[in-house]
């Protein structure tokens, strides 16, 4: 659903890919070059044909040959560098600006009207800047598809970066700098809109997921850090003590209850029966007993927002 990190969708993509290309093709061209040279001397100076080794004096002309070419394509790698990377330093003074807040583990983004989520929303072909705030450790707000990236630092002010989103679509959003256990699970989308529509998304305050700071999804994953789930269970597909949570919502799965397989879906009901009542369906390939109820450790609220945490795992 969502754009690959090789997709170009921002003001800054030719800067930065340009130099990358630049640095790529130097090094490859040594790489062959070098590799070649060497396989030639390894022929024509071996033992056999050069029985006897030969001293040889220095030569200035390669001395400044191997000096001036190196300097120079230094130079040209610190050009392309410096050009893509320059614009990055100033934001337009007509930029929207967001506030992200980075804490352990996802990112909340502010708007200029108080209006909060936990996916960032963006209009097409206007300039933003993003002011990081991290609330508590190092993170980094790297977004591939618009190739910026730049660390959130606890208590450092005027921290921002800046671009502008030109194609519509979906990206990936991630932080780039380990942040603890849950460091792997910190990351979030970039909805890029028609201006149009991001103007009447933004006043529409029927779609404030959080009135407080946090999303029902973010509420759900944090409860779920919190008592735990995560040292058994995996957003990611991998298997660990118990089956992953990834994909499960609205699928069937085979369980045994009572000795007896059966096919149930995995729905509300069910999510609640698995937390309550964890031993009464044992899915395949697990053990029973493992998990233990959380009977009087959860409220209904708490059970709703985890569900809702759960729907976002496809
Ligand atoms: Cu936040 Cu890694």
């Amino acid at each position: 659903m969502y754009s690959s990190e090789i997709t170009q969708a921002s003001n800054f993509v030719k800067g930065v890919d340009t130099s990358f290309l630049i640095i790529l093709g130097i090094s490859f061209f040594f790489l062959i070059f070098l590799t070649v040279l060497m396989l030639v001397f390894i022929y024509k100076y071996n033992r056999k044909r050069n029985p006897k080794a030969t001293q040889i004096e220095g030569s200035t002309k390669l001395e400044v040959l191997w000096t001036v070419i190196p300097f120079l394509l230094t130079m040209l790698m610190f050009y392309f560098g410096w050009a893509g990377y320059k614009p990055m330093l100033k934001a337009p003074d007509d930029a929207m600006e967001v506030t992200v807040y980075g804490r352990m583990w996802n990112f909340m983004f502010e708007y200029e009207n108080g209006k909060r989520t936990d996916t960032l929303f963006l209009p097409k072909d206007k300039p933003v800047k993003l002011n990081l705030v991290a609330m508590d450790v190092l993170h980094s707000l790297y977004i591939p598809a618009f190739r910026v990236k730049q660390d959130m630092v606890p208590g450092k002010e005027n921290n921002f970066m800046w671009f502008e989103p030109q194609k519509k679509g979906t990206y990936e959003l991630f932080c780039a700098e380990y942040c603890g256990l849950q460091h792997s699970y910190m990351y979030s989308y970039v909805k890029v809109m028609e201006d149009s529509s991001f103007q009447s998304w933004m006043v529409d305050t029927t779609q404030v997921v959080a009135e407080n700071i946090e999303s029902p999804t973010a509420t759900g994953r944090r409860i779920m850090q919190n008592i735990g789930c995560f040292a058994c269970h995996t957003v990611d597909g991998s298997k660990l003590v118990g089956p992953s949570f990834k994909g499960i919502w609205g699928e069937e799965v085979t369980v045994t209850t009572g000795g007896e397989k059966r096919q149930v879906l995995v729905d509300e009901e069910y999510i609640r029966r698995s937390i309550f009542d964890p031993n009464a369906d044992i899915v395949d390939g697990f053990n029973k007993g493992l998990m233990l109820s959380y009977e009087g450790q959860l409220s209904e609220e708490d059970v709703e927002n985890i569900i809702e945490y759960l729907k976002t795992l496809h």
